[in-house]
């Protein structure tokens, strides 16, 4: 049998056998270049890689599924950047294994909520959001209040996201569970809060 246009289109088999390597091609063509590309691979001015605490925050927010309700990814558009800040870049996202850009927003994107809140205010609206904005639909996370966060494993993970590109240094591991030990799950969600999107919050 030929390999004609005819041919293919009239065999399922061969069909979808193309298709299938025209979308392999395709996304290799898309993606593989974003491996190279400087704008994708070089942080931002002054990203510097989670420190410990951060780190066992954010751990929290995976854990809790904030990306649920919550993106990190404010879109190029004027309705956002008026309302969130400068639009996120890739190079922001570095050091985020796996990022949390999230796709739904149930509540406000929180890329830039760092530094736009005190810390009082994040514990309050964590233990019990209605506190402190009456109409809110979010659920409460009064819970992580009790519990410790897990610094027995904390220098594992650094160890494990050094391997896969961040920079780390054998002290940042060493010293990381003693930075956690002793802190609360909301202590350490708040304190990662605290730290998103600062690098090009003044940035027009
Ligand atoms: C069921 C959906 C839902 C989930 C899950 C959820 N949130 Fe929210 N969140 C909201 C809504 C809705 C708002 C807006 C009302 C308010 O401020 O409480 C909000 C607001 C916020 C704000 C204030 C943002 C701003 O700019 O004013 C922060 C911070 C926040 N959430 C953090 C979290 C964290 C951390 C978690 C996980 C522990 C979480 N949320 C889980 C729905 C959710």
């Amino acid at each position: 049998m030929k390999l004609t246009h005819d041919s293919i289109e009239r065999n399922v088999g061969l069909l979808m056998i193309g298709i299938v390597l025209v979308i392999i091609w395709g996304g290799l063509l898309e993606i593989v270049p974003l491996f190279f590309q400087k704008s994708t691979t070089t942080p931002v001015a002054g990203l510097k890689p989670y420190d410990a605490v951060r780190l066992a925050g954010r751990d929290i927010y995976i854990r809790e599924g904030c990306y649920n309700c919550h993106s990190q990814m404010i879109r190029p558009f004027r309705a956002e950047t008026e309302r969130y800040g400068h639009y996120s870049v890739a190079g922001e996202f570095v050091y985020d294994h796996p990022f949390q850009w999230g796709s739904k927003r149930t509540g406000p994107d929180l890329h830039r909520v760092g530094g736009r809140y005190s810390d009082e205010w994040h514990r309050a609206h964590l233990t019990n959001p209605r506190d402190v904005v009456p109409e809110s639909n979010m659920p409460a996370y009064a819970f992580l209040d009790k519990s410790k966060a897990n610094s027995a494993i904390i220098g594992a993970k650094m160890g494990a996201l050094r391997m896969v590109g961040v920079p780390y240094t054998d002290a940042d591991i060493a010293g990381a569970s003693k930075l956690v030990e002793g802190k609360s799950e909301l202590d350490v969600l708040v304190a990662y809060l605290q730290g998103l999107g600062l690098e090009m919050k003044g940035v027009k």
